[in-house]
């Protein structure tokens, strides 16, 4: 199989089966194309009838390949070539017809035959009618294709273009150009066991009312999302956020700072690193009233009390994990980070100016660790997390 730390152009083949969301792969193509792909299309006969070549041609400036006769290849042989010059393949859609032509190593066709052929790990997101999804057969070639190492992405369930609504729906473009991504991103972290905490907490006040901050979470959700992809097995204890699970995690929803020092407690002895990337509120208050306060009066005093603080308590343990702290301030930014990284004895400090991060689908870091300073300049929060992550496997070895 095709290395994956890779020094060429990413390359990838889209194959397109017979199916209605074969016009999904044309937003699949401009996607992985953004992101500096190179996409080579290949399209089965029923495919065409779906969508036009043109249509792929033109967003990939690439011939597009269906006849396994193709003698525009100069040997003739488009079926070693075309997958010789990827590094992965993936079908979207993928029909039931073509799942079972993969499952029994079926070459009646270009696509099929280098498939068949490859050298290179695939992909293959179905796409097909519920019955068709639940079919017996079907399952059962999906358990060979599994079993061969093949990787199935989705399908989700929902409204179907039959009018039908159950499985079979093919992922949408950005989930599956998010695992293709994942899969082009170095290994840093392989099999390594990562905790990341992320969002705001919110402390109660009342039944209705509560203490929170600002935090969005994109920024722990960006870590968790580019340590999976660095290879970790990435658990992320998330505050109340409105953002999507990051693919292939595993997530814990918390509410208070209790709850997630409690999360934290029942992870963290599992893991090799914890990143305290949560904004977690350092006061609660005294009195939790269980009914909602009152208007009596004009004014009202609220004792607020410290809570825990979760990453001290992290990287205070007899074997600590790698821990990495986050410092959001506004104001003195390197002079806080830095006293931070050595109150809490921690080995690397992620610094941001609270006020332009805050929300921000882009941030600015400046990490410490024992070597001193290292500024992350401006960019968006995936970027600045892969940053991160390798900057993390340069310093932690075990
Ligand atoms: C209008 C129409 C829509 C179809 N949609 C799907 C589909 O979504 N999924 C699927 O597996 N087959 C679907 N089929 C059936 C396939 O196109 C058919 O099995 C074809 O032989 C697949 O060829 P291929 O696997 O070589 O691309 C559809 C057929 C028609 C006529």
């Amino acid at each position: 199989m095709a290395n994956t730390s890779l020094l060429h152009a990413k390359r990838l083949l889209l194959g397109l089966t017979g199916g209605i969301a074969a016009y999904k792969a044309a937003e699949i193509a401009r996607l992985l194309i953004q992101e500096n792909i190179d996409v080579q299309p290949v399209m089965t006969k029923s495919a065409c009838r779906f969508v036009g070549p043109a249509t792929l041609q033109a967003l990939t400036g690439k011939m597009v390949f269906s006849d396994l006769w193709d003698d525009r290849i100069a040997n003739n042989m488009a079926h070693i070539n075309i997958s010789r010059d990827v590094d992965v393949i993936l079908i979207a859609p993928a029909s039931a017809d073509f799942i079972a032509k993969l499952a029994n190593g079926f070459a009646n066709d270009l696509l099929s035959t280098l498939c068949l052929a490859r050298d290179c790990p695939l992909f293959v997101a179905p796409a097909m009618n519920r019955q068709m999804w639940e079919n017996p057969s079907t399952q059962r070639n999906l358990t060979l294709l599994r079993r061969d190492g093949v990787i199935i992405l989705g399908p989700a369930e929902g409204a179907q273009a039959c009018g039908e609504t159950g499985m079979g729906r093919m992922l949408e473009a950005q989930e599956l150009v998010k695992v293709i991504l994942s899969f082009f991103q170095p290994k840093l972290l392989q099999n390594k066991r990562v905790l990341i905490t992320a969002g705001p907490t919110y402390e109660a006040i009342d039944a209705i009312r509560g203490i929170t901050n600002l935090s969005s979470g994109k920024m722990g959700y960006s870590i968790a999302r580019a340590a999976q992809e660095a290879g970790a097995k990435v658990t992320l204890i998330s505050g109340p956020v409105c953002l999507e699970s990051p693919f292939g995690i595993t997530q814990i929803n918390i509410v208070s700072a209790q709850d997630m020092l409690v999360a934290v407690k029942k992870e963290i002895s599992n893991v090799d690193i914890f990143i305290s990337a949560a904004a977690v509120a350092d006061f609660l208050p005294a009195k939790i009233s269980n009914q909602k306060i009152k208007k009596v009066g004009k004014n009202i005093s609220l004792k607020l009390v410290s809570n825990p603080d979760i990453l001290e308590y992290a990287a205070g343990l007899s074997k600590p994990p790698f821990c990495v702290g986050f410092a959001a301030e506004t104001e003195n930014l390197e002079k806080n980070a830095k006293d931070k990284r050595i109150k809490k004895k921690i080995p690397l400090i992620a610094a941001n100016l609270a006020q332009d991060t805050i929300g921000s689908d882009e941030s600015t870091l400046i990490l410490f660790d024992d070597k001193g300073k290292h500024l992350l300049h401006k960019a968006p929060k995936i970027v600045q997390a892969r940053r991160l992550i390798n900057h993390i496997s340069l310093l932690y070895k075990k």
